[in-house]
Protein backbone atom coordinates (compact mmCIF):
# COMPACT_ATOMS: atom_id res chain seq x y z
CA UNK A 1 0.00 0.00 0.00
CA UNK A 2 0.78 3.52 -0.35
CA UNK A 3 -0.21 6.64 1.14
CA UNK A 4 1.37 10.23 0.08
CA UNK A 5 1.02 12.95 2.73
CA UNK A 6 0.45 16.34 1.10
CA UNK A 7 1.63 19.08 3.69
CA UNK A 8 4.18 16.24 4.92
CA UNK A 9 6.24 18.39 6.25
CA UNK A 10 3.67 20.13 8.97
CA UNK A 11 5.16 19.68 12.35
CA UNK A 12 2.37 17.46 13.66
CA UNK A 13 3.54 15.09 10.45
CA UNK A 14 5.43 12.43 13.61
CA UNK A 15 1.73 12.22 15.67
CA UNK A 16 0.67 10.77 11.74
CA UNK A 17 4.24 8.23 12.09
CA UNK A 18 3.45 7.43 15.44
CA UNK A 19 -0.18 6.21 14.76
CA UNK A 20 1.51 5.08 11.49
CA UNK A 21 4.25 2.64 13.53
CA UNK A 22 1.78 1.36 15.95
CA UNK A 23 -1.44 0.70 13.96
CA UNK A 24 1.07 -1.15 11.05
CA UNK A 25 -1.16 -4.59 11.48
CA UNK A 26 -4.80 -2.13 10.50
CA UNK A 27 -2.76 -0.15 8.04
CA UNK A 28 0.04 -2.09 6.40
CA UNK A 29 2.08 0.82 4.65
CA UNK A 30 4.74 -0.15 1.91
CA UNK A 31 5.52 3.32 1.06
CA UNK A 32 4.63 6.40 2.38
CA UNK A 33 5.46 9.97 0.88
CA UNK A 34 5.39 13.24 2.33
CA UNK A 35 5.01 15.85 -0.19
CA UNK A 36 5.69 19.26 0.97
CA UNK A 37 7.05 22.67 -0.61
CA UNK A 38 9.38 23.50 2.30
CA UNK A 39 11.97 21.83 1.30
CA UNK A 40 14.30 21.81 4.68
CA UNK A 41 11.79 21.90 6.84
CA UNK A 42 10.52 18.47 5.01
CA UNK A 43 13.99 17.09 5.50
CA UNK A 44 13.99 17.39 9.02
CA UNK A 45 10.33 16.35 9.40
CA UNK A 46 11.25 13.36 7.17
CA UNK A 47 14.42 12.20 9.05
CA UNK A 48 12.68 12.33 12.42
CA UNK A 49 9.86 10.04 10.47
CA UNK A 50 12.07 7.58 9.34
CA UNK A 51 13.84 7.47 12.79
CA UNK A 52 10.23 6.70 14.32
CA UNK A 53 9.90 4.09 11.72
CA UNK A 54 12.88 2.06 12.27
CA UNK A 55 12.81 2.31 16.25
CA UNK A 56 9.15 0.68 16.12
CA UNK A 57 10.28 -1.53 13.45
CA UNK A 58 8.35 -0.58 10.72
CA UNK A 59 9.98 -2.08 7.25
CA UNK A 60 7.81 0.80 5.37
CA UNK A 61 9.99 3.03 2.97
CA UNK A 62 9.73 6.58 3.51
CA UNK A 63 10.29 8.91 0.71
CA UNK A 64 10.11 13.06 0.91
CA UNK A 65 9.70 15.02 -1.93
CA UNK A 66 8.34 18.47 -3.07
CA UNK A 67 7.24 17.41 -6.61
CA UNK A 68 3.62 16.80 -5.91
CA UNK A 69 3.02 15.05 -9.06
CA UNK A 70 5.55 12.65 -8.68
CA UNK A 71 4.59 12.35 -5.11
CA UNK A 72 0.61 10.97 -5.92
CA UNK A 73 1.60 8.34 -8.38
CA UNK A 74 0.55 5.34 -7.81
CA UNK A 75 -1.00 6.34 -4.69
CA UNK A 76 -3.91 4.75 -2.83
CA UNK A 77 -5.07 7.16 -0.75
CA UNK A 78 -3.71 10.97 -0.31
CA UNK A 79 -3.93 12.69 2.53
CA UNK A 80 -4.35 16.52 2.70
CA UNK A 81 -2.89 18.32 5.46
CA UNK A 82 -1.99 21.84 4.53
CA UNK A 83 -2.20 25.21 5.53
CA UNK A 84 -1.93 27.93 2.65
CA UNK A 85 0.06 30.82 3.77
CA UNK A 86 1.18 29.32 7.45
CA UNK A 87 1.16 30.13 10.90
CA UNK A 88 1.49 33.80 9.55
CA UNK A 89 -2.15 33.78 7.78
CA UNK A 90 -3.96 31.99 10.46
CA UNK A 91 -2.17 34.96 12.81
CA UNK A 92 -4.02 37.46 10.59
CA UNK A 93 -7.63 35.43 10.80
CA UNK A 94 -7.16 35.63 14.36
CA UNK A 95 -6.49 39.28 14.73
CA UNK A 96 -8.60 41.02 12.28
CA UNK A 97 -12.09 39.88 13.30
CA UNK A 98 -11.56 41.16 16.59
CA UNK A 99 -11.44 44.54 15.55
CA UNK A 100 -14.94 44.29 14.49
CA UNK A 101 -16.01 42.95 17.73
CA UNK A 102 -16.00 39.44 16.00
CA UNK A 103 -14.10 35.97 17.62
CA UNK A 104 -10.58 35.99 15.57
CA UNK A 105 -10.59 31.84 14.77
CA UNK A 106 -8.98 29.54 12.30
CA UNK A 107 -12.08 27.57 11.25
CA UNK A 108 -15.17 29.76 12.86
CA UNK A 109 -16.50 33.19 11.82
CA UNK A 110 -14.96 35.57 9.44
CA UNK A 111 -11.44 34.30 9.92
CA UNK A 112 -12.60 30.51 9.00
CA UNK A 113 -13.82 32.15 5.78
CA UNK A 114 -10.58 34.00 4.90
CA UNK A 115 -9.03 30.40 5.52
CA UNK A 116 -11.42 28.75 3.31
CA UNK A 117 -10.77 31.42 0.11
CA UNK A 118 -7.47 30.64 0.71
CA UNK A 119 -7.31 26.94 0.79
CA UNK A 120 -10.39 25.69 -1.55
CA UNK A 121 -8.54 26.81 -4.41
CA UNK A 122 -5.42 25.08 -3.58
CA UNK A 123 -6.95 21.83 -2.74
CA UNK A 124 -8.88 21.54 -5.94
CA UNK A 125 -6.12 21.99 -7.81
CA UNK A 126 -4.12 19.23 -6.04
CA UNK A 127 -6.98 17.19 -5.82
CA UNK A 128 -6.98 17.73 -9.92
CA UNK A 129 -3.56 16.32 -10.32
CA UNK A 130 -4.23 13.46 -8.12
CA UNK A 131 -7.02 12.33 -9.95
CA UNK A 132 -4.45 12.31 -13.28
CA UNK A 133 -2.11 10.25 -11.64
CA UNK A 134 -4.70 7.67 -10.12
CA UNK A 135 -8.19 8.15 -10.33
CA UNK A 136 -9.16 5.57 -8.03
CA UNK A 137 -7.28 6.89 -4.94
CA UNK A 138 -9.24 8.24 -2.03
CA UNK A 139 -8.35 11.62 -0.88
CA UNK A 140 -8.41 11.87 2.61
CA UNK A 141 -8.67 15.80 3.93
CA UNK A 142 -7.63 17.09 7.19
CA UNK A 143 -7.02 21.06 5.54
CA UNK A 144 -9.40 23.34 7.04
CA UNK A 145 -12.45 24.27 7.22
CA UNK A 146 -13.16 20.43 6.91
CA UNK A 147 -16.69 21.10 5.77
CA UNK A 148 -16.21 23.79 2.98
CA UNK A 149 -13.18 21.92 1.28
CA UNK A 150 -14.52 18.43 1.93
CA UNK A 151 -17.68 20.19 -0.28
CA UNK A 152 -15.57 22.06 -2.48
CA UNK A 153 -13.56 18.01 -3.35
CA UNK A 154 -17.26 16.55 -3.49
CA UNK A 155 -18.76 19.00 -6.07
CA UNK A 156 -16.04 18.55 -8.23
CA UNK A 157 -16.72 14.86 -8.49
CA UNK A 158 -13.55 13.89 -5.94
CA UNK A 159 -13.58 10.39 -4.42
CA UNK A 160 -13.06 12.55 -0.88
CA UNK A 161 -13.92 12.23 2.67
CA UNK A 162 -13.14 14.94 5.19
CA UNK A 163 -11.95 14.47 8.73
CA UNK A 164 -11.13 16.14 12.11
CA UNK A 165 -10.34 14.42 15.36
CA UNK A 166 -13.08 16.22 17.41
CA UNK A 167 -15.31 12.77 17.73
CA UNK A 168 -12.38 10.74 17.98
CA UNK A 169 -11.69 12.67 21.20
CA UNK A 170 -14.51 12.70 23.11
CA UNK A 171 -14.45 8.60 22.55
CA UNK A 172 -11.48 8.40 24.08
CA UNK A 173 -12.37 11.04 26.40
CA UNK A 174 -15.84 9.25 27.63
CA UNK A 175 -13.75 5.75 26.81
CA UNK A 176 -11.60 7.01 29.76
CA UNK A 177 -14.28 8.51 32.03
CA UNK A 178 -16.02 5.29 31.77
CA UNK A 179 -13.42 2.72 32.39
CA UNK A 180 -13.78 0.88 28.53
CA UNK A 181 -11.65 0.48 25.42
CA UNK A 182 -12.83 3.17 22.85
CA UNK A 183 -13.49 0.89 20.15
CA UNK A 184 -16.65 0.00 22.58
CA UNK A 185 -18.13 3.87 21.88
CA UNK A 186 -20.39 4.68 19.52
CA UNK A 187 -21.42 8.64 18.65
CA UNK A 188 -24.35 10.04 18.31
CA UNK A 189 -22.67 12.89 16.84
CA UNK A 190 -24.17 15.23 14.57
CA UNK A 191 -23.80 18.39 12.90
CA UNK A 192 -20.82 20.24 10.31
CA UNK A 193 -17.52 19.90 11.10
CA UNK A 194 -16.20 22.12 13.91
CA UNK A 195 -20.09 22.57 15.22
CA UNK A 196 -21.37 19.77 16.30
CA UNK A 197 -22.98 17.96 19.39
CA UNK A 198 -22.77 14.34 20.57
CA UNK A 199 -26.74 13.49 21.83
CA UNK A 200 -25.48 9.72 23.35
CA UNK A 201 -23.01 7.67 23.45
CA UNK A 202 -23.79 4.37 22.69
CA UNK A 203 -21.87 1.18 24.74
CA UNK A 204 -20.63 -1.80 22.16
CA UNK A 205 -22.25 -0.59 18.87
CA UNK A 206 -24.42 1.98 17.20
CA UNK A 207 -27.61 0.06 18.38
CA UNK A 208 -26.14 -0.40 21.67
CA UNK A 209 -27.39 1.35 24.84
CA UNK A 210 -27.58 4.95 25.73
CA UNK A 211 -24.95 5.88 28.51
CA UNK A 212 -24.88 9.58 28.26
CA UNK A 213 -27.46 9.85 30.68
CA UNK A 214 -24.83 8.02 33.40
CA UNK A 215 -22.28 9.95 31.81
CA UNK A 216 -22.85 13.39 32.00
CA UNK A 217 -24.90 12.26 35.69
CA UNK A 218 -21.54 11.28 36.96
CA UNK A 219 -18.71 13.28 34.86
CA UNK A 220 -20.43 16.26 33.86
CA UNK A 221 -18.90 18.76 35.66
CA UNK A 222 -15.01 17.66 34.16
CA UNK A 223 -16.85 17.12 31.19
CA UNK A 224 -17.99 20.77 31.08
CA UNK A 225 -14.92 22.54 32.38
CA UNK A 226 -12.89 21.13 29.63
CA UNK A 227 -15.47 22.69 27.60
CA UNK A 228 -15.15 26.22 29.66
CA UNK A 229 -19.13 26.16 29.63
CA UNK A 230 -21.36 25.88 32.43
CA UNK A 231 -22.34 22.26 33.51
CA UNK A 232 -25.83 23.78 33.70
CA UNK A 233 -25.80 24.20 30.01
CA UNK A 234 -25.44 21.13 28.98
CA UNK A 235 -28.27 19.62 30.77
CA UNK A 236 -30.19 22.89 29.66
CA UNK A 237 -29.52 21.62 26.27
CA UNK A 238 -31.08 18.27 26.51
CA UNK A 239 -28.46 16.19 27.95
CA UNK A 240 -25.74 16.68 25.67
CA UNK A 241 -22.04 17.39 25.17
CA UNK A 242 -20.96 20.06 22.59
CA UNK A 243 -17.72 20.26 20.78
CA UNK A 244 -15.72 22.98 22.12
CA UNK A 245 -16.27 25.01 18.85
CA UNK A 246 -19.76 25.95 20.06
CA UNK A 247 -17.87 27.58 22.99
CA UNK A 248 -17.55 30.75 20.06
CA UNK A 249 -21.45 30.54 19.42
CA UNK A 250 -22.51 30.01 23.32
CA UNK A 251 -20.39 32.37 25.13
CA UNK A 252 -19.30 34.57 21.98
CA UNK A 253 -19.13 37.62 23.60
CA UNK A 254 -16.95 36.05 26.47
CA UNK A 255 -14.64 34.49 23.79
CA UNK A 256 -13.87 38.04 22.02
CA UNK A 257 -13.36 39.31 25.57
CA UNK A 258 -10.87 36.62 26.45
CA UNK A 259 -9.14 36.69 23.07
CA UNK A 260 -8.15 40.58 23.62
CA UNK A 261 -6.37 39.86 27.04
CA UNK A 262 -3.74 37.33 25.32
CA UNK A 263 -1.51 36.18 22.70
CA UNK A 264 -2.64 34.21 19.80
CA UNK A 265 -3.29 30.90 19.14
CA UNK A 266 -1.22 31.10 16.03
CA UNK A 267 1.65 33.03 17.88
CA UNK A 268 1.70 30.20 20.14
CA UNK A 269 1.91 27.54 17.46
CA UNK A 270 4.13 29.29 15.56
CA UNK A 271 7.20 29.29 18.96
CA UNK A 272 5.55 25.64 19.59
CA UNK A 273 7.25 24.47 15.89
CA UNK A 274 9.97 26.38 16.23
CA UNK A 275 11.04 24.43 19.46
CA UNK A 276 9.67 21.46 17.56
CA UNK A 277 11.84 21.82 14.35
CA UNK A 278 15.17 21.97 16.77
CA UNK A 279 14.16 18.64 18.32
CA UNK A 280 12.86 17.06 15.13
CA UNK A 281 17.02 17.83 13.90
CA UNK A 282 18.60 15.77 16.99
CA UNK A 283 19.14 12.77 15.31
CA UNK A 284 18.98 11.24 18.84
CA UNK A 285 15.52 11.83 18.59
CA UNK A 286 13.29 8.40 17.55
CA UNK A 287 9.68 9.26 18.72
CA UNK A 288 7.16 11.64 18.91
CA UNK A 289 7.89 14.60 21.34
CA UNK A 290 6.10 15.70 24.28
CA UNK A 291 5.31 19.04 23.44
CA UNK A 292 3.53 17.78 20.59
CA UNK A 293 0.61 16.73 22.75
CA UNK A 294 -0.06 20.50 23.22
CA UNK A 295 -1.20 20.83 19.30
CA UNK A 296 -4.94 20.19 18.95
CA UNK A 297 -4.59 17.94 16.58
CA UNK A 298 -4.60 14.61 19.52
CA UNK A 299 -5.44 11.43 18.12
CA UNK A 300 -5.98 12.63 14.51
CA UNK A 301 -3.30 9.51 12.92
CA UNK A 302 -5.75 6.80 15.06
CA UNK A 303 -8.73 8.42 12.81
CA UNK A 304 -6.42 8.39 9.71
CA UNK A 305 -5.06 4.96 10.09
CA UNK A 306 -9.15 3.73 10.69
CA UNK A 307 -10.28 5.80 7.73
CA UNK A 308 -7.19 4.90 5.00
CA UNK A 309 -7.59 1.16 5.96
CA UNK A 310 -11.67 0.91 6.08
CA UNK A 311 -11.73 2.84 2.33
CA UNK A 312 -8.79 0.73 1.22
CA UNK A 313 -11.03 -2.22 2.03
CA UNK A 314 -9.01 -3.66 4.84
CA UNK A 315 -9.75 -3.47 8.55
CA UNK A 316 -10.27 -0.63 10.74
CA UNK A 317 -13.10 0.46 12.66
CA UNK A 318 -16.32 0.24 10.41
CA UNK A 319 -17.69 3.15 11.91
CA UNK A 320 -16.58 6.76 11.92
CA UNK A 321 -17.61 9.85 12.27
CA UNK A 322 -16.78 12.11 8.83
CA UNK A 323 -17.56 14.37 6.33
CA UNK A 324 -19.69 13.81 3.69
CA UNK A 325 -22.82 14.23 1.67
CA UNK A 326 -26.20 14.38 3.59
CA UNK A 327 -28.12 12.26 1.50
CA UNK A 328 -31.23 13.07 3.25
CA UNK A 329 -29.31 12.10 6.55
CA UNK A 330 -30.68 15.33 8.64
CA UNK A 331 -33.92 16.04 6.45
CA UNK A 332 -33.73 19.68 7.12
CA UNK A 333 -31.07 20.37 4.98
CA UNK A 334 -29.96 20.16 1.12
CA UNK A 335 -28.93 16.57 -0.06
CA UNK A 336 -25.78 17.98 -0.86
CA UNK A 337 -25.08 20.01 1.97
CA UNK A 338 -21.57 18.00 3.83
CA UNK A 339 -22.03 16.74 7.39
CA UNK A 340 -20.10 15.35 10.05
CA UNK A 341 -21.57 12.29 10.97
CA UNK A 342 -20.94 8.67 11.98
CA UNK A 343 -20.76 6.38 9.28
CA UNK A 344 -20.26 2.71 8.23
CA UNK A 345 -17.10 2.93 5.66
CA UNK A 346 -16.06 0.61 3.48
CA UNK A 347 -14.21 0.61 0.08
CA UNK A 348 -17.20 2.30 -1.37
CA UNK A 349 -16.90 5.24 1.09
CA UNK A 350 -19.25 6.16 3.82
CA UNK A 351 -22.66 5.94 4.34
CA UNK A 352 -24.16 7.91 7.04
CA UNK A 353 -25.58 5.71 9.83
CA UNK A 354 -29.58 7.20 10.61
CA UNK A 355 -29.92 9.72 13.38
CA UNK A 356 -33.29 10.06 15.42
CA UNK A 357 -34.98 13.91 14.84
CA UNK A 358 -33.02 16.09 15.70
CA UNK A 359 -33.27 19.00 18.47
CA UNK A 360 -34.70 22.27 16.59
CA UNK A 361 -31.98 23.66 19.24
CA UNK A 362 -29.47 22.80 16.87
CA UNK A 363 -31.05 22.24 14.06
CA UNK A 364 -31.82 25.68 13.40
CA UNK A 365 -28.18 26.06 13.74
CA UNK A 366 -26.78 23.80 11.65
CA UNK A 367 -28.83 25.13 8.78
CA UNK A 368 -27.77 28.34 9.25
CA UNK A 369 -24.21 27.38 9.26
CA UNK A 370 -24.47 25.32 5.92
CA UNK A 371 -26.43 28.09 4.11
CA UNK A 372 -23.18 30.36 5.07
CA UNK A 373 -21.16 26.90 4.07
CA UNK A 374 -22.87 27.28 0.40
CA UNK A 375 -22.44 31.04 0.53
CA UNK A 376 -18.41 30.32 1.34
CA UNK A 377 -17.92 28.02 -1.21
CA UNK A 378 -19.42 30.05 -3.52
CA UNK A 379 -17.24 32.92 -2.91
CA UNK A 380 -14.17 30.90 -3.07
CA UNK A 381 -14.66 29.26 -6.18
CA UNK A 382 -16.17 32.70 -7.88
CA UNK A 383 -14.29 35.05 -6.13
CA UNK A 384 -15.75 38.89 -5.60
CA UNK A 385 -16.57 41.35 -3.12
CA UNK A 386 -20.21 40.65 -2.66
CA UNK A 387 -19.76 36.98 -2.40
CA UNK A 388 -17.56 37.77 0.57
CA UNK A 389 -20.07 39.76 1.81
CA UNK A 390 -22.84 37.62 1.07
CA UNK A 391 -21.27 34.60 2.60
CA UNK A 392 -20.54 36.85 6.33
CA UNK A 393 -24.05 38.54 6.16
CA UNK A 394 -25.08 35.23 6.15
CA UNK A 395 -23.26 34.01 8.97
CA UNK A 396 -25.05 33.63 12.59
CA UNK A 397 -21.70 35.37 14.09
CA UNK A 398 -22.14 38.20 11.90
CA UNK A 399 -25.16 38.79 10.70
CA UNK A 400 -25.70 42.94 10.62
CA UNK A 401 -24.40 44.95 7.43
CA UNK A 402 -22.25 46.97 9.12
CA UNK A 403 -20.23 44.58 10.52
CA UNK A 404 -20.40 42.55 6.94
CA UNK A 405 -19.17 45.27 4.88
CA UNK A 406 -16.39 45.60 7.89
CA UNK A 407 -15.18 42.21 7.92
CA UNK A 408 -15.31 41.71 4.11
CA UNK A 409 -13.16 44.93 3.36
CA UNK A 410 -10.46 43.32 6.13
CA UNK A 411 -10.64 39.86 4.65
CA UNK A 412 -9.33 41.13 1.37
CA UNK A 413 -6.90 43.88 2.32
CA UNK A 414 -5.24 41.02 4.44
CA UNK A 415 -5.39 37.86 2.12
CA UNK A 416 -4.72 39.92 -1.75
CA UNK A 417 -1.34 37.91 -2.26
CA UNK A 418 -3.53 34.51 -1.73
CA UNK A 419 -6.99 35.89 -4.05
CA UNK A 420 -6.72 35.20 -7.48
CA UNK A 421 -9.35 38.28 -7.78
CA UNK A 422 -8.65 40.30 -5.52
C1 LIG B 1 -8.30 20.56 16.51
C2 LIG B 1 -9.17 20.69 15.30
C3 LIG B 1 -8.31 20.88 14.09
C4 LIG B 1 -7.42 22.08 14.26
C5 LIG B 1 -6.59 21.90 15.53
C6 LIG B 1 -5.80 23.15 15.84
O1 LIG B 1 -7.56 19.40 16.38
O2 LIG B 1 -10.00 19.58 15.12
O3 LIG B 1 -9.16 21.05 12.98
O4 LIG B 1 -6.56 22.21 13.16
O5 LIG B 1 -7.41 21.66 16.63
O6 LIG B 1 -4.77 22.82 16.72
P1 LIG B 1 -3.59 23.83 16.97
O7 LIG B 1 -2.67 23.15 17.91
O8 LIG B 1 -2.97 24.14 15.62
O9 LIG B 1 -4.22 25.06 17.58
MN1 LIG C 1 -10.93 19.70 13.14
Amino acid sequence: MKLTVVGGGSTYTPELIDGFARLRDTLPIEELVLVDPAAERLELVGGLARRIFARQGHGGRIVTTSDLDAGVEGADAVLLQLRVGGQAARQQDETWPLECGCIGQETTGAGGLAKALRTVPVVLDIAERVRRANPNAWIIDFTNPVGIVTRALLQAGHKAVGLCNVAIGFQRKFANLLGVTPSEIHLDHLGLNHLTWETAVRLGGPEGENVLPKLLGEHGDTIAADLKLPPALLDRLGGVVPSYYLRYYYAHDEVVRELGTKPSRAAEVAAMEKQLLEMYGDPALDEKPELLAKRGGAYYSEAAVDLAAALLGGGGNPYQVVNTYNGGTLPFLPDDAVIEVQAAVGAHGPVPMPLPDVDPLFAGLVANVTAYEELALEAALRGGRDRVFRALLAHPLVGQYEYADALTDRLIAHNREHLAWA
